[in-house]
């Protein structure tokens, strides 16, 4: 039978609004974030075991028998052919030091005709129903749904139009490894001159939500995971921007590009040209 995506929609967003409660209320007023001792991660990990705890508790309520993938506690797979891609906290270092811009980021996931999800590393073969970014200290909620739009606090979204890339905000990330790191600033001092300006928000779903209401142009970052991505991609998919990979893949761990064609066009032949999918 066909998935209600209306009803997947909708248990995002419940899902996401507890997890974010819970995390928002979870944070201790006073984070000693350089503290020498493990106190300050300990309070991300304990707090993004307990929002991925509650995820998967309450999906076990709601929706006994879908699939789980989650950042901290890996795959589980279903019967129903449902699965559900789950960030437990996107942003983690902006909600240690006190910044706005974290999320909880879910989304309900179908594997090719309803076969199991393919979780290794490579190409997604899968197909995105619903998604919901709930980012509690901006009291913000994103959701799509697929075939259905997407929103913000129940406001219809539509991505900007393309201009060239000299009048393009643009976001990006960075990941964790130092050889990464550098590869990717390399990138980022060429792009830099060639765009309006550059913005490092520092959660991926909130990034992909930002390209889908205009509040960036265009979006790019190499060496995302599914729960980074799933539920963001729809959010601006269904805003009406594009969503891809380099060199005509889609987007995956390799490289994730967002905006509207025309914008993501000349980035894409950028990026390429700069084989920043290839790098560390
Ligand atoms: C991170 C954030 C960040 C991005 C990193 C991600 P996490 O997710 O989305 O913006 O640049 O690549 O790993 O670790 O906070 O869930």
């Amino acid at each position: 039978a066909p998935h209600d995506v209306q009803a997947l929609v909708e248990t995002a967003a419940t899902l996401a609004r507890e997890a974010g409660a819970l995390v928002h209320d979870g944070r201790p007023d006073t984070v000693q974030v350089h503290a020498t001792k493990s106190s300050p991660v300990d309070v991300v990990t304990a707090m993004d075991l307990a929002s991925e705890a509650l995820l998967r508790r309450r999906l076990a309520e709601l929706r006994p028998g879908d699939g789980i993938l989650g950042e901290e506690q890996g795959y589980e797979p279903g019967t129903t052919g449902v699965t559900w891609v789950v960030d437990p906290i996107d942003g983690t270092v902006n909600y240690l030091y006190g910044l706005s811009s974290w999320s909880v980021s879910v989304a309900a996931v179908v594997g090719e005709h309803g076969a199991p999800l393919d979780v290794a590393p490579g190409p997604r073969t899968w197909t995105v129903l619903a998604g919901a970014v709930h980012a509690p200290v901006e009291g913000r909620t994103f959701l799509a749904g697929r075939g259905l739009g997407a929103t913000r606090d129940g406001v219809p979204l539509r991505a900007n139009d393309a201009r060239p890339l000299d009048r393009c905000l643009v976001g990006t990330g960075f990941g964790y490894l130092v050889e990464r790191r550098r590869a990717q600033a390399a990138v980022v001092a060429e792009l830099l001159p060639l765009v309006r300006d550059i913005r490092r928000l520092g959660s991926a779903a909130l990034d992909l939500c930002a390209v889908a209401s205009g509040t960036l142009d265009l979006y790019y970052e190499r060496g995302l995971q599914p729960w980074d991505l799933a539920a963001g991609a729809l959010v601006a998919q269904e805003a009406g921007a594009v969503v891809t990979g380099l060199r005509g893949r889609p987007a995956d761990q390799e490289m994730t590009v967002a905006g509207p064609r025309g914008a993501v066009e000349p980035l894409v032949a950028f990026l390429e040209a700069k084989g920043a999918d290839t790098t560390a």
